[in-house]
C-alpha cells in the first residue's frame, strides 16, 4: 500500500518539489496538504490540520517552525509518523519535539540531502585530527528569502564538530566592530543571503600556515524533496522515537 503524506506547507517551494517528485510514483502519494496560503496544488489544502478529512500515514513538514504544537498534536492523535524538515526552530520547540518523541515516531533533520550528511561525518573526522590547533569557521549562503540564519546546517554542522570538542565551542554570529582576537573555543558562523542561491556549506578549518575546507553546494531543492520521501517511507509504520538521516542511510 502506497505511503499516504500530508504534506504541511504545501504551496510553498519545498512542497512543490515534493509533489511533483511524487507525481506518478507507485509507492508514496500525498493525500492532501496543509498550508497558511492555500491555492491549487491538485490534491485538497487545508489551511489548519483540524479540517483534514484524508487518512495518511505520514505528515511530512516543509513549512516553518510555527505551527510545530498543532502539527506535532494531530500526528500524536492520529498515530502517523512526522518528518520534520522545517528549520529555525527555537530550544524550547526541540523540547517539545524531544517529548513527543516519546509517543511519535519523529524524523528531524536540518538537511535531507545525502551529500551533507557525508560532510557532516567528514567535518567530525577533521576536528578528530586537527584538534585544538585549527579554528573552525563555516560559512553558509542561501537566497534572500531564508527567514533563519544561520543555516539550520550550518548549526548541525557546529553541532557535529562540538561533539569532538565535547561542547566546549561557543557559536560566534558574524563578528563586527573591535571584538579582539579570536578566541580558541569559537566557531564563527557567516550567513550570506542573496540571489536564488540553494544552498552553500563551507566548514573552513584554519591552521598555521595551511586552510582545510569541506564544502558542499546544492544545485537544487530537488535533492532535498528526495531525501523528505525517502524518510517518509521509512518512518511508515515505525514505533515512536528520534530517527534522523543516519538511520535512513544505516
Ligand atoms: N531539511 C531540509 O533539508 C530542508 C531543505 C529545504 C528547505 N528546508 C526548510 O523547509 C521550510 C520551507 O522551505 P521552502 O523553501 O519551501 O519555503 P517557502 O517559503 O517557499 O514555503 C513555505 C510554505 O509553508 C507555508 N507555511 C508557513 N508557515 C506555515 C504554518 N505555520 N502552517 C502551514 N503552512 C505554513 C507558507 O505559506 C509556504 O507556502 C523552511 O523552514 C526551510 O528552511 C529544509
Amino acid at each position: 500500500m502506497k505511503t499516504r503524506i500530508i504534506l504541511c506547507g504545501a504551496c510553498g517551494k519545498m512542497g512543490g518539489n515534493v509533489l511533483s517528485l511524487l507525481d506518478g510514483d507507485e509507492s508514496a502519494e500525498v493525500v492532501c496538504g496543509v498550508d497558511l496560503y492555500p491555492k491549487e496544488i491538485g490534491v485538497p489544502v487545508y489551511k489548519s490540520f483540524a479540517q483534514i478529512k484524508e487518512q495518511a500515514d505520514v505528515i511530512v513538514d516543509f513549512s516553518s517552525a510555527e505551527g510545530l504544537l498543532e502539527r506535532l498534536d494531530y500526528a500524536k492523535t492520529h498515530g502517523l509518523g512526522i518528518v520534520l524538515a522545517s528549520t529555525g526552530f527555537s530550544p524550547a520547540d526541540l523540547a517539545m519535539i524531544d517529548d513527543y518523541a516519546t509517543t511519535t515516531a519523529i524524523f528531524k533533520t536540518a538537511n535531507l540531502s545525502l551529500g551533507v550528511n557525508l560532510m557532516q561525518a567528514l567535518c567530525k573526522a577533521a576536528a578528530q585530527v586537527l584538534g585544538d590547533n585549527f579554528d573552525v569557521e563555516i560559512i553558509e549562503k542561501h537566497h534572500n528569502l531564508k527567514k533563519d540564519a544561520p543555516s539550520g546546517t550550518a548549526l548541525m554542522l557546529a553541532d557535529s564538530v562540538n561533539e569532538v570538542f565535547n561542547g566546549e565551542k561557543k557559536y560566534v554570529d558574524g563578528r563586527s566592530g573591535i571584538v579582539g582576537a579570536r578566541d580558541k573555543k569559537e566557531i564563527g558562523m557567516h550567513a550570506v543571503r542573496g540571489g536564488t542561491i540553494v544552498g552553500e556549506h563551507e566548514v573552513m578549518f584554519a591552521g598555521e600556515d595551511e586552510i582545510i575546507t569541506i564544502s558542499h553546494s546544492a544545485r537544487s531543492k530537488r535533492v532535498f524533496a528526495v531525501g523528505a520521501i525517502r524518510a517518509a517511507k521509512f518512518l511508515k509504520g515505525k514505533p515512536a522515537g528520534r530517527y534522523e538521516m543516519k538511520d535512513l542511510l544505516d
